[in-house]
């Protein structure tokens, strides 16, 4: 295979605007990596879809996007799509693709009560994947798990410059806490890409005792070591950002995506 060209992009593919703390870290790491980030708002939310529609919408539409812009690789920047359709995409698609799956093995590492939280989508937080992930890493500790539909709502409004319902972020920690050893809580993964943005908010109301942690900083260190090597441009240059088209949400301002480095938005 031909190394990629300097100005092949990576591909970040997110339901929303959450794959966005996945693309921070990476463009610490990659300053001059040309970016597409791509946003299925005709599809969001996943957490709430079933794993038959996502297992068919996912690769599907990486598999367009794909073709559109030639990455050289692809991160799947959504704990939804990732823990339910990463094999299927990496069945479709001849590049290298990043998946990102909730952080049980540093929280179990983390973790001095032995119970950790993960917070999540509904859909994530019923796969059989995180099954796995408990039972491989975390077989000694007690896993509660939550889905939170109102966070990926309070998130995406937040970027916006919108305001949010707050009780959703105390729902969302109460839906762990107040189940079975929930009192003894001290690190929630934050199991869907969305929730790092509200990282704050969530830490004020989990208390100083609960350490929040996710995967982000460890796909960004994935995506440096799988495209090591490779030419990039010689001076970074702006992003592009791609929505499919939505009769519900319109993409946010370009002001909100600036700070990502995206400078066009585009939709599809
Ligand atoms: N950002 C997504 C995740 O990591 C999902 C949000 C949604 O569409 O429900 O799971």
């Amino acid at each position: 295979m031909q190394p990629p060209a300097a100005d092949a992009p990576i591909l970040f593919f997110d339901s929303g605007l959450g794959g966005l703390t996945v693309l921070g870290p990476t463009r610490a790491l990659l300053p001059t990596a040309p970016i597409v980030y791509a946003a299925d708002y005709a599809g969001l939310p996943y957490g709430q879809k079933s794993d038959v529609e996502l297992a068919a919408r996912v690769p599907a539409l990486l598999g367009r996007l794909v073709e559109r812009y030639q990455p050289r690789l692809a991160v799947i920047a959504c704990n939804t799509a990732s823990t339910i359709a990463l094999t299927h995409v990496r069945a479709a698609l001849d590049l290298p693709i990043v998946g990102t799956v909730p952080a049980i093995k540093p929280a179990a590492e983390m973790t001095k009560t032995g119970v950790i939280g993960v917070l999540g989508t509904k859909a994530t937080v019923r796969q059989p994947y995180v099954d796995d992930l408990s039972a491989t890493f975390a077989s000694d500790k007690t896993v509660l798990r939550h889905g939170s539909p109102g966070l990926v709502t309070a998130a995406e409004a937040k970027l916006r410059g919108a305001a949010f319902d707050p009780a959703a972020i105390d729902r969302a920690i109460a839906g762990l806490r107040d189940q079975p050893g929930g009192d003894a809580l001290d690190v929630i993964v934050l199991a869907c890409t969305h929730f790092p943005l509200l990282h704050d908010e969530l830490q004020a109301a989990a208390g100083p005792q609960v350490r929040l942690i996710d995967g982000a900083a460890g796909i960004a260190r994935r995506i440096a070591y799988l495209t090591q090597g490779q030419a990039w441009p010689a001076a970074a240059r702006p992003g592009v950002a791609v929505f499919t088209r939505s009769d519900e949400r319109e993409p946010p301002p370009l002001s909100a995506l600036a700070p990502y480095g995206i400078g066009r938005i585009e939709t599809i």
